[in-house]
């Protein structure tokens, strides 16, 4: 381990760092985007170390970073300065935009990677300026982080990350950008972004006119798609910390966030100010949700900050909007998350559940009639376990449970899911995830903004967090117990047997939104479901 100079931006101490730098050390410092680690960039040697440092692979290209656009010609850094970098340096220069143009010889393999291009940026942050120029050097700085982590936003982030590994960091307080700069080529056909950042896809057309984003700022990459630019292709932004978006409307995140929360402590929420108090969980708040520059800067830190929550094994981020700033917020966090999102229904679904003989699928039925759509739980768990993916989990759980024609042997399978209540929690698990993508691919198909879930297993299925507001149907255990032994021609015992594996009436009362009591005559019933389904469609 070396020793790690932690330096301030005194011109005393940036010329510390400026001889560290013509040595050939590494330097942490300041820009208005994000930390970098900076190395003579034109010292392969040193540049090196920046890999090593990091842990980053090293076919993943540097920025160079100058102190004037002057500097690209002087140093040689480029074979040719397009007529557009021109436009965009006299618009942006000092900034959070680096342009990638063909190389000059002088660039080593290391800084563009093999690449038969270069990219540079002009930083506008006072100390990175000072360091520049005082050193005299052009200087290969990716971000300060250990590869795959969140990009470091002030000094702090980068001793974390950094101390002992390099030689100097330079405290210039917190980045005013927080997300590192936009990425744009000059060397394809068509200029293309291949990050955005805070410098937005609009602000650059108004500038050379039109021009694209490369497919994997938005998208995952497939395993044999080749990358325009290399970072994109790894692992990114990442905390220790399980990290899932949630892509749907305000109040969609909301329902769905305090009703997994009901179930399972172990979740926190990266969120929006607004969110805050409407949420039950622990929050980590980026900012007002129509201030995304503020989102922007506040970002990393909350990214580093989800690690340091206690016992929280998942955070749930509301997703931004994928258009001008907030496309380099959708760019991180969907890396941060490795991809997982989960889209939240546009439907109002109104969950129906309830205890077995209450009377839920009299509801159901009464509901429908009066003309909302009802999607039934057990017919998509019909469904689900004709889907070739769920067989093969079932026989691979429990043996060879086809029939010879290739469906499934259903007596089979409930004879051995039932037979223990390991091998029912195995069913569900296998069960319950495709049934839920059933019964919210119906749901989009209805034409009615609001849709029925006839959902007996509604909780334990965890279709709950899709749900707008929950009914529950509830009776007297003794109206309940008649009720089924009469429908199921059972005895008393085995009645009550069914009942008791079944959720208290108290976690109904707490987990649903609405009561519906079924204790008196089929007219009453009636007209208590009539009477919810106008307040209903009322809101
Ligand atoms: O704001 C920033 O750009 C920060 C500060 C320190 O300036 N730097 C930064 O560097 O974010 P880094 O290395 O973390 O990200 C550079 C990105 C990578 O995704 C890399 O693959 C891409 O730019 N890149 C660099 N040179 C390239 C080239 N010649 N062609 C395509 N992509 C390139
Ligand atoms: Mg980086």
């Amino acid at each position: 381990m070396m020793k790690t100079l932690h330096l301030t931006n005194t011109q005393s101490d940036i010329e510390t760092a400026s001889a560290i730098l013509r040595e050939g050390g590494l330097v942490a410092m300041p820009t208005e985007t994000v930390y970098g680690l900076a190395a003579n960039a034109l010292d392969g040697e040193a540049v090196r170390r920046i890999f090593e440092a990091k842990g980053r692979p090293m076919d993943n290209p540097l920025i160079v970073h100058v102190a004037d656009f002057s500097d690209i010609k002087r140093l040689r850094l480029v074979s040719e300065i397009p007529e557009k970098a021109v436009k965009l340096a006299k618009a942006f220069w000092p900034g959070p935009l680096t342009i990638i143009m063909p190389k000059g010889n002088v660039i080593p393999d290391e800084v563009s990677a093999g690449l038969s291009t270069v990219a540079i940026r002009i930083p506008s942050h006072p100390d990175a300026q000072k360091l520049l120029k005082t050193s005299g050097l052009a200087l290969a700085a990716p971000s300060a982080n250990t590869s795959g982590k969140p990009s470091p936003t002030t000094a702090q982030h980068v001793i974390d990350d950094m101390e002992g590994r390099i030689e100097a960091v330079i405290d210039g307080g917190s980045c005013s950008v927080g997300v590192e700069s936009t990425v744009i080529t000059l060397a394809t056909d068509m200029p293309r972004i291949l990050r955005p950042g805070l410098i937005t896809r609009e602000e650059i057309e108004a500038v050379i006119g039109a021009i694209e984003v490369d497919h994997a700022v938005l998208h995952q990459l497939e395993n044999n798609e080749k990358a325009s630019s290399p970072g994109m292709k790894y692992k990114h932004y990442a905390p220790r910390t399980r990290v899932v978006l949630l892509r749907g409307s305000d109040e969609r995140y909301i329902t769905y966030m305090n009703r997994l929360y009901a179930r399972d402590p172990h979740i926190a929420a990266l969120c929006y100010d607004e969110d805050k108090p409407q949420l039950d969980m622990p929050c980590i708040t980026i900012g007002g949700m129509e201030d995304e520059k503020a989102q922007a800067q506040a970002l990393f830190d909350a990214l580093r900050a989800v690690d340091d929550l206690d016992d929280v094994n998942t955070v749930y981020a509301h997703c931004p909007k994928a258009t001008g700033v907030g496309m380099a917020l959708y760019n991180r966090l969907i890396r941060a998350a490795a991809f997982e999102v989960i889209d939240l229904p546009e439907k109002r679904i109104i969950g129906l559940t309830g205890q077995t003989g209450a009377g839920k699928s009299e509801a159901a039925r009464l509901l429908g009639a009066c003309g909302l759509p009802v999607i039934s739980a057990d017919e998509a768990a019909r469904r689900a376990v004709e889907d070739s993916e769920v067989k093969a989990m079932l026989c691979a759980a429990f043996g060879d449970v086809l029939l010879p024609d290739g469906n499934l042997n259903r007596q089979l399978v409930a004879k051995i899911a039932f037979s223990t209540p390991e091998n029912t929690e195995t069913l569900n698990h296998i069960t319950h995830p495709k049934i839920s993508e059933i019964m919210l691919a119906q749901a989009k198909e209805c034409e009615s903004d609001t849709v029925i879930f006839d959902a007996s297993q509604l909780f334990e299925a965890h279709q709950d967090v899709f749900c707008h507001r929950i009914i529950g149907v509830l009776a007297d255990p003794a109206i309940r117990r008649e009720r089924i032994m009469q429908r199921d021609g059972l005895n008393r015992e085995e009645a009550e047997l069914r009942m008791s594996a079944q959720l208290s009436e108290e976690f109904f009362l707490t987990h649903c939104d609405d009561i519906l009591y079924n204790n008196g005559s089929a007219d009453a019933f009636q007209n208590a479901v009539r009477d919810y389904k106008e307040r209903l469609v009322r809101g």
